[in-house]
């Protein structure tokens, strides 16, 4: 047990050191029964190393009717994704079975509810054209915006 602890205690201190230089900055970000996000434009500090990133739906339509989810692209696969996405259901998140081009994406959620996920930066340049957008079908021409790291 005395071992076990020791152990426990200097993998802890590791991961301190390890992640002296981590910062895992916050987003949030509402969205609503019309089919709206309240921002066009969401900001990072290159610095960040990971996001969290909070979705909330402010309506009150489920969400087999005005589903929103947040999922972040280069702008370049926006519309690839989001038109794979739209056929694989709402099972699937609305997301393509090949999600080697999607960056982040959070659960699709209904009125009331939110929810939140942290993803690495690794992916993310400084500069980088990236759009975040709704996958749920229909919804990507309105619900979309830029994600900038400067
Ligand atoms: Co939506």
């Amino acid at each position: 047990m005395k071992n076990f602890i020791s152990t426990a205690l200097i993998l802890f201190a590791l991961s301190l050191t390890a992640n002296v230089n981590a910062k895992t900055c916050e987003l949030e970000v509402n969205s609503n029964d019309m089919m709206k996000f309240d921002q066009t434009e969401m900001k990072i500090s290159a610095d960040c190393s990971a996001v969290k990133l909070t979705l909330n739906h402010t309506g009150k339509l489920a969400k087999n009717v005005m589903g929103h989810n947040w999922v972040l692209t280069a702008t370049a696969d926006m519309q690839a994704v989001a038109t794979a996405g739209m056929t694989a259901g709402l099972e699937q998140q609305y997301l393509p079975a090949d999600q080697s081009k999607v960056l982040a994406a959070t659960d699709v959620i209904g009125g009331g509810e939110s929810t939140s996920i942290t993803f690495d930066t690794a992916a993310l340049a400084q500069g980088g054209d990236y759009t975040f957008f709704c996958s749920f079908p229909g919804h990507w021409s309105i619900m979309k915006g830029k994600l900038i790291v400067e």
